[in-house]
Formats: C-alpha cells, sequence, structure tokens
C-alpha cells in the first residue's frame, strides 16, 4: 500500500498529516527518509519509522459482507481453488482475514469476512442461536408433511440431532418438478441444509444464503462483490 495510506492506518494521523510527517522528514523507509508519501510499502517486512520510533500497523477490525458466488472455496488459501478471501481487495494484512462460518463450494449468498475473531465467534457459536435463512431449489414436491419433520427437529443420517427448523414453501414447478424453499436453521453442521433434504429424500440443487440473525444479504451486490457492513447493520448483528 502507499506509504502515507500505511502511516493514516497506524491510527496516529490523518493523510494529510501523513503528507505533512513526511515534508518534515521524520519517516525513514528501511533506513532512509522518505520524501514522497505515494511510494509503495511492503507493510509486513517494510521497517517504517516515525521520529525513529518502528511503526506497526493499528489493525482495525473490519467487517465485509461478501455475496458468494458459487465455484469459491471457503476458506483463507487453498492449491487448487480461488477462495472467498482472493475476492477481496484488502489494503491491511489479507492474512487476517477469514470467513465467518462455511459456505459449500456450490453455495451462493451472504457471507461475512472480518478479522475480529470474539465477533465471529459470536455468530458461529451454536450456543448464541444466531439463525440462518437459506432460499433452495429442491427436487420434488416439498409439502407439510416435510414441514412438519425439519419443525420437529430431525435427525439425520449419522444420528446427529439438529434443532428444530423452519421450512416455508414458496412455490411448485410443475414442469421440473422441483420445489422453491425458504429454510431458517439455527446452527451450523456441515451440509447441513443439503443432508436435511437427504433426510426426506430430496437432493438441493441451489442454496443461496439469504440473512444471518437480523442481517439481510443486500440485493444490490452481485455475486462476488462486497461492501462494508455499515455501523447499523454491525448493530444488528453483534
Ligand atoms: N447447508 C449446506 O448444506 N450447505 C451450505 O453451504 C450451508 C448450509
Amino acid at each position: 500500500m502507499r506509504l502515507d495510506k500505511f502511516l493514516s492506518q497506524t491510527g496516529r494521523f490523518t493523510r494529510a498529516e501523513a503528507k505533512k510527517a513526511i515534508k518534515a522528514k521524520r519517516v525513514s523507509l528501511n533506513g532512509e527518509i522518505v520524501k514522497d508519501g505515494k511510494i509503495k510499502v511492503k507493510e509486513d517486512t517494510d521497517e517504517i519509522f516515525l521520529d525513529g520510533k518502528l511503526l506497526v500497523l493499528n489493525n482495525q477490525e473490519v467487517y465485509y459482507m461478501l455475496n458468494k458466488p458459487a465455484g469459491v472455496v471457503t476458506a483463507t488459501r487453498d492449491d487448487k481453488d480461488k477462495t472467498v478471501i482472493d475476492l477481496i481487495d484488502f489494503d491491511g494484512r489479507k492474512e487476517d482475514l477469514f470467513p465467518v462460518g462455511r459456505l459449500d463450494k456450490e453455495t451462493t449468498g451472504l457471507l461475512i469476512i472480518t478479522n475480529d475473531g470474539k465477533f465471529a465467534h459470536n455468530i458461529i457459536s451454536p450456543k448464541k442461536h444466531v439463525s440462518k435463512t437459506y432460499e433452495a431449489i429442491v427436487t420434488g414436491k416439498i409439502s407439510e408433511k416435510e414441514v412438519k419433520i425439519f419443525s420437529q427437529g430431525m435427525e439425520l443420517a449419522n444420528g446427529d440431532k439438529l434443532q428444530p427448523a423452519q421450512l416455508d414453501i414458496i412455490s411448485y414447478s410443475e414442469k421440473d418438478d422441483t420445489s422453491k424453499v425458504r429454510v431458517i436453521i439455527h446452527e451450523g453442521k456441515y451440509h447441513q441444509v443439503r443432508r436435511m433434504f437427504g433426510a426426506v429424500s430430496q437432493r438441493v440443487l441451489e442454496l443461496d444464503r439469504v440473512k444471518i440473525g437480523l442481517l439481510e444479504l443486500d440485493d444490490t451486490l452481485e455475486r462476488g462483490e462486497y461492501r462494508e457492513l455499515t455501523e447499523k447493520e454491525l448493530n444488528l448483528i453483534k
């Protein structure tokens, strides 16, 4: 990142003040006084001093809402596939960022990316009961029978006992013999929604997360796009 940006991200200066400090020859980069705030620095390896004191980034917490596209893995790094972190253009230390919870490679929709571990824990901890709302296209005609099974807290094939979940039927396509549904769950077991439909002998064809707790996916974000959460949204979810 640019040196003047780095200086402002230490939390000591505004960008204008950073420029002044450089002009006043107070800043050195790897032992040399710097004259230009526009030069690029490597914040992980370069040694940047202010008045002879080594500066480190004030790693502020960041919170992004990403509309995850299909085909991207929810991980911080992967040898084979593109990750959700690869989609984020972050000025700080990128290795600090991580996704909150997990969406399968083919699942789309709302994913929060942050560097705040405590915040993430509060969202994913089963004890906090933060709901996750999905819209799905599934095989077959879903009926009140499945709605009841979901609401009673079902048992998965491996014996996992689930908390009650809400299943709403949105529509049925006779032509494709598929149903559009909304599912609200309060935990996040591995492949949970897919396995829930498996347990009632159906298959999830498309899965899209639209909400976490009270936080809704901004529908102006295209797949692959992201933006910072607003103060209001953070309060909704914190
Ligand atoms: N349940 C799933 O099966 N997959 C997801 O990605 C999220 C919830």
